[in-house]
């Protein structure tokens, strides 16, 4: 079964600071599969950081972007892939539908606290930078909570280690 579900791509999607990079990463290894992270893909191909892309171009044109990307690595994988996506990714409803349509989606979820805690670490979040980052990543966290549910596979992500995330992945896989 788990073998089955490796046709397709795995693509992490869920909040900023949620893990999904970390987990995606040892996910892929565990598995043998490769893994990418979307948003260093995008800053690869931009030749730009994302903050840069934002103040230069602005949200739109970065989601349309992301949506390119994430296209392209999901089409272009052979054998096994893990994509970790920026946390908007799966909010845009074409790239949702793409994300749907061609893959196992898992949503990785977290209680605030922790992805207050996780995002503090890193200043390279735009929409994290004009206020407060507790209440902006609360509200997006409720405004999106409805279109992450629509990942077929959900696991709730602790603020421990993430082998426990990773297991119950596994588990949501198999
Ligand atoms: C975003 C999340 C970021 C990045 C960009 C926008 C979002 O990715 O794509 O800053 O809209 O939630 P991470 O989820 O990896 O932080």
């Amino acid at each position: 079964e788990l073998a089955r579900r490796l046709d397709r791509p795995v693509v992490l999607v869920g909040m900023m600071g949620v893990g999904k990079s970390s987990v995606g990463k040892r996910l892929a290894h565990l598995l043998g599969c490769s893994f990418v992270d979307a948003d260093e893909e995008i800053e690869r191909s931009a030749q730009m950081t994302i903050p840069e892309i934002f103040e230069t171009y602005g949200e739109d044109y970065f989601r349309d972007g992301e949506r390119r990307v994430i296209a392209r690595l999901m089409a272009e994988n052979e054998g096994c892939i893990v994509i970790a996506t920026g946390g908007g990714a799966f909010v845009n409803a074409e790239t949702r539908a793409l994300i749907l349509a061609e893959a196992v989606t898992v949503w990785l979820d977290s209680d605030l606290e922790t992805l207050v805690e996780r995002t503090a670490r890193k200043d390279n979040r735009p929409l994290l930078r004009d206020g407060d980052p507790r209440e902006i990543l609360g509200r997006l966290r409720e405004d999106r909570r409805p279109f992450y549910e629509q990942a077929p596979i959900h696991v709730t992500s602790g603020n421990g280690p993430h082998v426990q995330t990773i297991n119950k992945v596994l588990q949501g896989l198999s």
